[in-house]
């Protein structure tokens, strides 16, 4: 049998060359980010019936959140201009993803996050991948605020989603969408915080459907946490809190785009409660196999509100976006799950427990 190089990714820069922004090839920055699975729900049917419900796993990118496909184009494109700092302001992955390809830039990294308020996973990643972080007492939106006054000064790229780059990236998830199912699907669910990544995804989906590549547009369905939910409620939360940190945010900066989106498609910007998002979670982890963090699960979670509400029918194709890996947030893992047993090393005991 002879080796053969078949098939290999390349990035979704370079995959998806005629729909992105042009990067000269010196520039790209990558890590191999995309061409994440599409894994068919199989153990669902009591909840779901005969839809079909398929799940966008974003938390097998490089480091592990969606964030990646933005990051290779801002940060290609920060290389390209010539800037050689980058910083954004984050619930994590952003930071994790930021940090991860300023290091493989040859960048440096700053990244503001709240004290305290970050998954562990992600916290680490920043710090492995060398970047200056700044716990700040204050949440996203305060240090968002402040990294917006930092970049109007200084010598710093602003990579948060309010770079024009990062939402072209992350509209190549829908792409893949596409690809994998051969269509579009009949609606599209995920989690919304700051909002960049629903508004990228719609934009994916009208891309795709203007060249004539698919012929249907999905309905698009963006959930927030209860206690974050700033577009449900129709104006700022000033202290927003959820379990699903990654979405803990009071003042979206692409909330128009989440509008856009909801109007265009013909979709909703809903809520569910942190009740519902651990649910859901532990559902994934332990029926599919599927490991996502809580912020991830609010598509999940929305989903089954929606089916409850008579909103989707048997025959639809319903897609969850998974934004980000459950190894990311190990502290909430522990904290939603059985204790482990603590046993002596005796067989007899051990088979007891067993139950055998
Ligand atoms: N899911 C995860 C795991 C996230 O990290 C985020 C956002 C979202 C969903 C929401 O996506 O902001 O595009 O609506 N995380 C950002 C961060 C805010 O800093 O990592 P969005």
């Amino acid at each position: 049998m002879q080796l053969t190089r078949k098939g290999l990714w390349s990035g979704i820069i370079r995959e998806y060359r005629d729909f992105l922004p042009a990067i000269s090839d010196e520039a790209v920055t990558t890590l191999l980010e995309g061409n994440t699975p599409l894994v068919e729900t199989t153990n669902l049917k009591h909840i779901f019936g005969n839809l079909r419900l398929l799940l966008k796993f974003e938390g097998l990118n490089p480091t592990g959140s969606f964030k990646d496909r933005g990051m290779t184009m801002a940060v290609s494109k920060a290389r390209e201009e010539g800037s050689r700092a980058v910083i954004c302001a984050s619930t994590g992955n952003t930071s994790a993803s930021a940090a991860a390809y300023a290091a493989k830039a040859g960048m440096k990294a700053y990244v503001l996050v709240p004290d305290g308020g970050i998954a562990l996973g992600k916290l680490s990643q920043a710090m492995m991948h060398g970047a200056m972080v700044l716990q700040i007492k204050g949440n996203f939106d305060d240090a968002l605020n402040i990294v917006k006054e930092v970049t109007k000064s200084y010598p710093v790229k602003m990579v948060n989603s309010i770079n024009p780059f990062r939402i072209e990236g992350q509209k190549t998830g829908a792409f893949e969408v596409c690809e994998h199912l051969g269509f579009a699907p009949t609606f599209h669910f995920l989690p919304v915080g700051n909002a960049g990544n629903i508004t990228a995804y719609w934009r994916g989906y009208r891309e795709y459907h203007k060249q004539g590549i698919i012929s249907n547009l999905p309905k698009m369905m963006g959930f927030q946490a209860e206690g974050a939910a700033p577009i449900v409620l129709g104006h700022p939360v000033a202290d927003p809190h959820t379990v699903a940190t990654a979405i803990k945010i009071g003042n979206p900066a692409s909330w128009e785009g989440a509008l856009k989106a909801k109007e265009e498609s013909g979709g909703v910007i809903d809520l569910v409660t942190d009740e519902e998002i651990i649910e859901a979670y532990r559902l994934l982890a332990s029926m599919e196999g599927v490991f996502c963090e809580p912020a991830s699960a609010a598509s999940v979670a929305g989903a089954i509100k929606m089916k409850k509400e008579g909103i989707l029918n048997d025959g639809d194709t319903v897609v969850c976006t998974l934004t980000g890996h459950g190894l990311k947030d190990p502290d909430t893992a522990m904290n939603s799950s059985p204790k482990p047993t603590k046993v002596p090393a005796d067989l007899k005991k051990i088979l007891k427990v067993m139950g055998f």
